[in-house]
């Protein structure tokens, strides 16, 4: 448009102040940075932090290609020089231009980078400080030598990192105030170094494809104060009892988004300490769903996308989807990496995929009380019809035939309808509350261990009376849901012949 102009410069100190709050957390905000190391192709990524007397610091030191003078200040520039939108190298991290700076200074108001790159180190320093109490507001970066780095004791001791590396790159963050350290429990050293403990296991989730080769990729290593960061691949450990589904690529601009269901391990199949693990600190339930990854890299997880509610009955079902960054304007990535919404394609296909997965990863849940797929009779019947869905006392089990049978081996009609009208008021809505509990309920048997040995005990001796041969018994056991293990069983069986 042939109009007049004004160039409106934003205040620096002022719109600094505001993206201080776009919304990382301490964990967004690491990972974020720890992106650019991988970016630089790093192999060891080691997180430092001192409480420091009330004065605490992080950094973030990598040994990856590191910058030059020049590229250290396009670095620190915000909006660096790559456009967002123009092609990145397919591996890169990075898209906006802004992390290194949003992502620091969201938790700190002193942003030093150090780098190595040729021999030569360079550094570049962003403080909020300065930037207000400067006379005119300009948006000018401080570019220290090193000797005065050296001047700073913190910043003294780290920059010896780099004596030990070709290249690489320390991201030094002071004057941290935004950490909320301080509460009644606890002191605030104690609630820093839980942050960070927490902080290490969000890397441990967000880069655990990159602690271990996938396709011939490069392995990186990430520390935090020297412990190594434990990978959590949140599908589980490769075991029979994890089912991987078939995957599924789709192409969208001639890009392939590739889509791997799994089904976790139902308790019953795992240790108590694995099911936990991979529970995680939420739980299953909250941690069902999607979970995306761009370049590898964990953006997204545990969310359905609103397609389907979180629900009990999915709770074991978890989809990884690989998207890769030159997708990023149909996900409309957000800078923090913590958020991205599927283009309506994906969408769909997603919607379409998710009823024959779903029925799948209810399975390990219904079958316990369902005849249509197992020849077993149970002593609770899954009934389904007309979208309605009730839990009967099995009519067909022995030990209810025995409760319902009089002494002339007749059913007892009154007794018959009494049981029903008792099975038909299960308290569904309270079970449904205490299975939504997840992990934390564990709902027991109220009959004791011996109650249901000596049941199964009668059910052997009435079998064998009315002339059963031993095989025969053994046979009508396995086809009922009886209340023990299938070793005691074989020992009760044992007993009553043997003694
Ligand atoms: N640890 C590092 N080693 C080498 N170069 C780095 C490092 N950290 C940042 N850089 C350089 O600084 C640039 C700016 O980083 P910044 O995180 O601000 O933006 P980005 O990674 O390009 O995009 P995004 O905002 O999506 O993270 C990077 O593109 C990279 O060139
Ligand atoms: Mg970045």
């Amino acid at each position: 448009m042939n109009c007049d102009t004004v160039e409106l410069l934003p205040n620096p100190a002022f719109l600094m102040q505001s993206m201080r709050h776009i919304g990382y957390t301490l964990e967004t905000a690491l990972a974020d940075i720890i992106d650019n190391s991988i970016a630089a192709e790093a192999s060891v990524i080691s997180v430092q932090y001192r409480w420091n007397d009330a004065n605490p610091w992080i950094a973030i030191i990598d040994d990856g290609c590191g910058m030059s003078s020049e590229g250290i200040k396009e670095a620190m520039r915000f909006g660096g020089e790559i456009c967002p939108t123009e092609n990145r190298s397919s591996s890169d991290l990075g898209r906006f231009g802004l992390g290194l700076k949003t992502a620091s200074l969201s938790q700190c108001k002193r942003l030093t980078v150090i780098s190595k790159q040729n021999g030569s180190v360079s550094s570049c320093i962003w403080d909020v400080d300065a930037l207000a109490e400067a006379a005119a507001p300009k948006w000018n970066a401080l570019l220290p030598s090193v000797e005065m780095l050296k001047k700073d004791p913190v910043i003294e001791k780290l920059l010896h990192r780099l004596d030990e590396i070709s290249s690489g790159t320390i991201v030094i963050w002071q004057k941290l105030d935004n950490l909320s350290v301080a509460s009644k429990k606890g002191s605030a050293e104690s609630n820093f170094a839980e942050a960070m403990v927490r902080a290490s296991e969000h890397m441990g989730l967000v880069f655990h494809r990159f602690f271990v080769m996938e396709k011939g990729s490069k392995v990186i290593k990430i520390d935090f104060n020297g412990t190594v960061v434990e990978g959590m691949n949140p599908f589980g450990m490769a075991v029979p009892a994890r089912q991987e589904l078939q995957d599924e690529t789709i192409t969208l601009e001639g890009q392939k988004i590739e889509i791997q269901p799994f089904i976790l391990p139902h308790h019953s199949k795992v240790s108590k300490k694995d099911y936990e693990k991979y529970g995680g600190e939420d739980g299953y339930l909250h941690n069902q769903g999607f979970y995306v990854y761009r370049n590898r890299r964990l953006i997204i997880k545990g969310t359905w996308f609103r397609i389907i509610p979180k629900t009990e009955l999915h709770k074991l079902i978890r989809i990884r989807i690989d998207i890769p960054n030159s997708l990023d304007h149909l996900w409309q990535l957000d800078v923090k990496k913590s958020n991205a919404s599927p283009p309506l394609a994906v969408l769909n296909r997603l919607k379409e995929l998710l009823p024959s997965l779903s029925d799948r990863g209810k399975r390990p849940y219904t079958k316990r009380g369902s005849r249509a797929i197992s020849d077993v009779v149970y002593i609770w019947r899954r009934e389904f019809a007309n979208n309605k869905v009730s839990y009967v006392i099995n009519e067909e089990h022995p030990f209810v035939k025995t409760l319902v049978t009089n002494e002339n081996g007749e059913v007892d009609s009154q007794k018959l309808s009494y049981l029903r009208i008792i099975s038909g008021a299960f308290p569904a809505e309270s079970f449904h509350v205490d299975v939504n509990n997840d992990t934390k309920t564990v709902i027991v048997s109220a009959a004791q261990q011996d109650e249901m040995e000596n049941a199964v005990r009668k059910l052997i001796s009435s079998c064998r009376e009315m002339g059963l041969e031993k095989a025969a018994i053994w046979d009508m056991m396995c086809k009922n849901e009886l209340p023990v293990s299938k070793e005691r069983q074989e020992e009760l069986l044992e007993e009553e012949f043997n003694g």
